[in-house]
């Protein structure tokens, strides 16, 4: 499939926010803008987004962090053929210099198939480690925000796992709720080694 031309070059990105303003916390000196993702933004996508897949394992699950790692990278090498900014949005994080810091993902579906609503889905958020907690993570959510009231829909959702304590506590300073539990029971080969 042809990459889609809708996709916004970096040059056109039309939403840079000065972070200090915006969000507590923040550490002065740092400026953050908030872009849309150009095409030639994906590496780093890419690169983040498999990296960091490791903090949303599951203590549940035997899993070889090289495999998922391929995997991951495997299913964000797709991004290539979706982002159209219709239904998909991916936004950067970078600093004065045009580094590269973090980006989230974010669909349009109808994830919650049960309410039958669309609603906006956060798929993926990852801020580089050597910037965490400067508001980076909370900035990139704001954004995500913006697109889906943008897009009209009422509400915005993420899944995350259960032992990923940093991104819960995010989600929930930005005034997310806990809406379902998901369960897992290992049925061959035995029991559960408890977590941690
Ligand atoms: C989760 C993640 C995106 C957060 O990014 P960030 O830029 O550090 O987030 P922010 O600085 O905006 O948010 C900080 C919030 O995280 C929480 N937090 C910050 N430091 C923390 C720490 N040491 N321990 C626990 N929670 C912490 C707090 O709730 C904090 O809010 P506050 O500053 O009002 O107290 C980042 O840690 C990351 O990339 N993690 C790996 C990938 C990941 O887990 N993605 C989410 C998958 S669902």
């Amino acid at each position: 499939m042809a990459i889609p031309d809708q996709v916004v070059p970096a040059a056109q990105a039309d939403n840079v926010l000065p972070a200090a303003n915006l969000i507590k916390g923040v550490k002065k000196n740092l400026q953050v803008n908030i872009r849309k993702a150009a095409l030639n933004d994906l590496d780093n996508v890419i690169d983040l987004a498999s990296e960091y897949i490791i903090y949303s394992l599951s203590p549940y699950r035997d899993v070889l962090i090289e495999k998922i790692k391929e995997f991951r990278r495997k299913d964000f090498q797709n991004l290539k053929n979706i982002l159209d900014f219709e239904k998909t949005a991916l936004y950067i994080a970078e600093n004065e210099k045009g580094e590269f810091l973090g980006h989230i993902l974010i669909f349009i579906t109808p994830f919650e198939s049960a309410m039958g609503e669309l609603q906006g889905y956060i798929f993926d958020l990852a801020v580089k480690q050597e910037y965490w907690g400067k508001g980076i993570g909370k900035l990139l959510i704001r954004q995500a925000e913006e697109f889906t009231k943008e897009k009209g829909l009422n509400y915005l959702t993420l899944g995350v796992s259960s032992s990923n304590q940093r991104a819960i506590k995010l989600y929930e300073s930005l005034g997310f709720k806990e809406e379902r539990k998901k369960f897992i029971k290992k049925v061959i080969n035995g029991n559960f080694n408890p977590p941690g």
